[in-house]
């Protein structure tokens, strides 16, 4: 059960009577995923839709990206032809679905959507081919996640507008090739890394998104309060930028917890004071760290002495899925400088100690061996 009240609209209709009236500790097991995660589920997909920006000059924020694909669509449009292909790669919830149906958009195109997971076999992707038509664009949510043959029939039609289609098995098998007009790919990945290099290679474009400065979310957050009908002032929207983890999808969905808080406990209007209330409620900190980047630092200096650990064995002790520690809470964490990298594991900054209220014991491996804070 998530606390959605009001989204559609209706002020003050909540799911549950009473629902209000759950102890903190009921509230964190039913809302610390939720509210925490940047991935989207469920209605939030709806709600995200509305607060999508829809044109190249409305994107708050990723100046570089923005100029450059900018450049790289108007050139197209220039000449007529279907742009190259653009792999946009970065974690969670930072603009990545909002910037792929932007370059439909300002191209004018249809917009296909498929994923890499959705997409098992080769003969998947043949079908989405061969339907499409002339600048089509073509976006691949997750894409590092297709199947390999399916892989390699992609790079085929990125390069040559062909694939060949295999009829039968064994023996008997004949390749039939098929053209494919002239489309522009765009692919998504929180992982650029596990794309491998042909594939990587044809795309003309790469972007890498960056998690956003305060305040950029600040902005972000006041464009969709606009939106959304929310009353908010200054230093309660720089309350929620400042603690949405450099990305926007936390800091729409911190507005919108915050407004529900304002609208029951307040006036509904969001000010500092209310924002601190919520978000204190939500365990969502200071720094902006949710209860898995918290989880994986105490890990790390508690049970793990600081590290050096393996991101497998962090996985396991905060119960979670090796990909979601990696692509979730370490790029965030690695950033605000709490955690790093080696090449022999996970290793506790001075920075993460003290944000835990801990004292980095002397036998930590920053005390002991500077050297280790090379990137593997
Ligand atoms: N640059 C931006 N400016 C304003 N809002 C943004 C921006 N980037 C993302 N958002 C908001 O964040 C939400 C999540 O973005 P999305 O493109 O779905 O992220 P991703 O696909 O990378 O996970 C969107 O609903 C959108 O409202
Ligand atoms: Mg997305």
């Amino acid at each position: 059960m998530r606390h959605e009240r009001g989204e559609a609209g209706v002020p003050g209709l909540s799911g549950l009577p009473g629902e209000n009236d759950l102890s903190a500790a009921e509230l964190e097991y039913v809302e610390s995923r939720a509210v925490v995660a940047a991935e989207a589920e469920g209605d939030e997909r709806a709600v995200e839709a509305a607060l999508r920006p829809r044109r190249l000059d409305d994107v708050i924020g990723q100046d570089r990206v923005r100029e450059q694909l900018s450049l790289v669509l108007q050139a197209a449009l220039g000449r007529d032809r279907a742009p190259d292909h653009v792999l946009l790669s970065g974690p969670p919830g930072l603009g990545k679905t909002t910037l792929a149906m932007i370059i439909a958009a300002e191209m004018g195109s249809p917009l296909r959507l498929t994923s890499g997971p959705a997409i098992t076999h080769a003969g998947d992707l043949a079908a989405i081919l061969s339907g499409m038509n002339d600048n089509d664009v073509l976006f691949v949510d997750e894409i590092h996640r297709m199947s390999r043959p399916a892989e390699e029939m992609l790079y085929m039609a990125m390069e040559d507008f062909r694939v060949d289609v295999v009829i039968g098995k064994g023996p008997g098998a004949t390749a039939i090739p098929l053209e494919i007009p002239p489309f522009t790919l765009v692919g998504a990945t929180t992982r650029a890394g596990l794309l491998p290099g042909p594939l990587r290679d044809r795309f003309g474009f790469t972007a890498h998104l960056e998690f956003y400065e305060p305040a950029e979310l600040d902005l972000i957050v006041r464009r969709s309060a606009g939106l959304l009908g929310v009353e908010l002032t200054d230093d309660g929207a720089a309350e929620i930028a400042s603690r949405s983890r450099g990305t926007p999808r936390i800091a729409n969905r911190l507005l919108r917890r915050v407004r529900d808080y304002a609208q029951v406990r307040a006036d509904g209007v969001v000010s500092l004071d209310i924002a601190h209330r919520a978000l204190d409620l939500y365990e969502v900190d200071r720094l902006g760290l949710d209860r898995l980047d918290r989880a994986v630092i105490d890990a790390l200096c508690r049970r793990f002495g600081g590290g050096p650990v393996g991101l497998s064995t962090l996985a396991v002790a905060v119960g979670e899925e090796r990909e979601t520690v990696e692509e979730v809470a370490e790029p965030f964490l690695v950033r605000s400088g709490f955690l790093a990298r080696t090449s022999r594991g996970r290793v506790a900054t001075p920075a993460a100690w003290e944000h835990l209220g801990l004292r980095a014991p002397a036998g930590s491996p920053f005390a002991t061996d500077p050297g280790l804070f090379t990137e593997p």
